[in-house]
């Protein structure tokens, strides 16, 4: 039997290397890499996926150059303006992770109208990570937590997973990250404890229908054991 593939999880890294190569600002770099995720959005939901995280801007990207992160929140408002229409009829549910507290009254609008408008969708969960940092969202979870009163001996493992802004989804089955580096950049800290790690060298807008298969191929060969023997799985890794 297939094993199951509920949530992937991308680091899109690779947009300004690829722009460089092709002598191109790096803006048009992350413009191209926008189109290679409305590409594997439509991928993800064509295998049945259903759960898609994407990390499109960290807590920690807006040490960047001004203009680099202006143009970044331009294209990913520009992004939802002009594709808000064909992800709505193609039933994906879009939503945003991170501290929105940080973005200007237009943006926070234009995120919750999204948000509201592709409410009833189920054919796939589409996360995209906005000034996100896996650190930020435990030191937010953990002031709501202290700001709720709870007490210490009733916080367990599902307290804090039902607490942090991805509480909506089950952990992710796979993370991709592409680009040629080997780590997680603060990305679902929490979440990832037991997720297998894809590492690819393609850059971002290089990433299409090929590799995304290869991953998930990777992926199916893969026996999670969750801490346990490879005894103790064999047989009913599914
Ligand atoms: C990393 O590449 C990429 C980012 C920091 C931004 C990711 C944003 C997008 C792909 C576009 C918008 C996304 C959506 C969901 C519409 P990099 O700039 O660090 O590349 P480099 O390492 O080659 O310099």
């Amino acid at each position: 039997m297939q094993k199951r593939l509920n949530h992937v999880a991308i680091i899109m890294d690779g947009n300004g290397r690829w722009a460089q190569q092709q002598g191109l600002s790096r803006l048009k770099g992350h413009e191209m890499g926008a189109r290679a995720a409305k590409r594997v959005v439509q991928l993800a939901k064509d295998r049945s996926i259903p759960f898609l995280t994407l990390y499109a801007f960290s807590s920690e990207n807006w040490a960047r150059p001004q203009d680099e992160v202006e143009g970044l929140f331009n294209l990913l408002e520009r992004f939802i303006a002009e594709e808000i229409d064909e992800l709505n009829e193609s039933g994906v549910r879009i939503r945003v992770i991170g501290d929105m507290s940080r973005f200007s009254d237009h943006l926070r609008g234009t995120i919750q109208r999204t948000m509201d408008l592709t409410r009833d969708n189920e054919a796939l969960n589409l996360a995209i990570a906005l000034n996100y940092g896996g650190r930020d969202e435990i030191v937010r979870c953990t002031r709501r937590l202290l700001e709720q009163g709870v007490k210490p001996d009733s916080v367990t493992e599902e307290t804090i997973s039902g607490m942090l802004d991805t509480s909506f989804m089950p952990d992710p089955d796979l993370l991709i990250r592409t680009g040629g580096e080997w780590r997680i950049s603060n990305f679902l800290l929490w979440q990832l404890a037991y997720t297998e790690i894809y590492f690819t060298h393609t850059l971002w807008p290089d990433f299409g229908a090929e590799e995304l298969d290869r991953a998930i191929q990777w992926y199916m060969g893969r026996q999670r054991r969750f801490g346990r023997t490879p005894e103790q799985v064999r047989g009913e890794d599914r």
